[in-house]
């Protein structure tokens, strides 16, 4: 089984990662391949909505660092995608490479109905995991409301994709300190028993 980790955070070896690590530990350990990148490592753009996908579809006309991912993307049984929090929401790395997965959608329009349905060229069934790091605590002490819609559009990304299972994995209360993933044992022994739970 393989298995990518995706890091949207642009902070070296802070939480995102050290979670996103301890889930591709916990796979390999159960014999999965594993491998990470980090965005912020990477030449990566916005999706230009210039609509060339369309022509081939499952093919981005843009040449960074971004195109090649998305087609590794397809080759992998499971992928783990991880971003902290930015002013509740995902951040601009994670969202990039998300408008970019517009790339395997088109529009269905359904003849006799006139019904338009949103498929994605992309292999279903595979298996994700949103692991998302955010600096406050679980309920969130100003605007605990203001996160549900970052969790609803969440769920929009393997549902187009046609996964064939996801879950979430959070790290709460990590306020600033980019060593708080690392200094709790118990989420780091989670983040772990994720990853094996991904090799059936
Ligand atoms: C620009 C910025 C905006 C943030 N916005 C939020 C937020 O809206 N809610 C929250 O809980 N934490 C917020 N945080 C805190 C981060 O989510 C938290 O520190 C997270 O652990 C960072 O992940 P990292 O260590 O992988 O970089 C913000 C941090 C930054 C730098």
């Amino acid at each position: 089984m393989k298995i990518l980790g995706i890091n949207a955070s642009p902070r070296k070896k802070a939480n995102t990662q050290t979670l996103v690590e301890a889930v591709l530990e916990g796979a390999s350990e159960k014999g999965a391949q594993t491998r990470l990148v980090n965005l912020r490592e990477m030449d990566i753009n916005g999706c230009l909505g210039c609509e060339g996908c369309k022509k081939h579809l499952g093919k981005c006309v843009q040449k960074d660092d971004l195109t090649t991912l998305l087609q590794e993307m397809t080759a992998y049984d499971a992928i783990v995608m991880g971003t902290p929090v930015y002013w509740y929401h995902v951040t601009s790395q994670f969202k990039m490479l998300v408008d970019r997965l517009y790339c395997f959608m088109e529009l269905e329009e359904n003849s006799e109905t006139g019904e338009q349905t949103i498929r994605a060229e992309f292999p279903a069934g595979k298996k994700f995991i949103f692991l998302i790091s955010r600096g406050d605590p679980e309920p969130a002490e100003i605007f605990p409301q203001l996160y549900d819609h970052m969790n609803e559009w969440l769920n929009l990304i393997p549902l187009s994709l046609g996964a064939g299972s996801y879950e979430f994995f959070h790290q709460y209360g990590a306020h600033i300190d980019r060593k708080s993933a690392r200094n709790d044992a118990g989420l780091l022994e989670k983040a772990r028993a994720a990853g094996s739970g991904l090799v059936s």
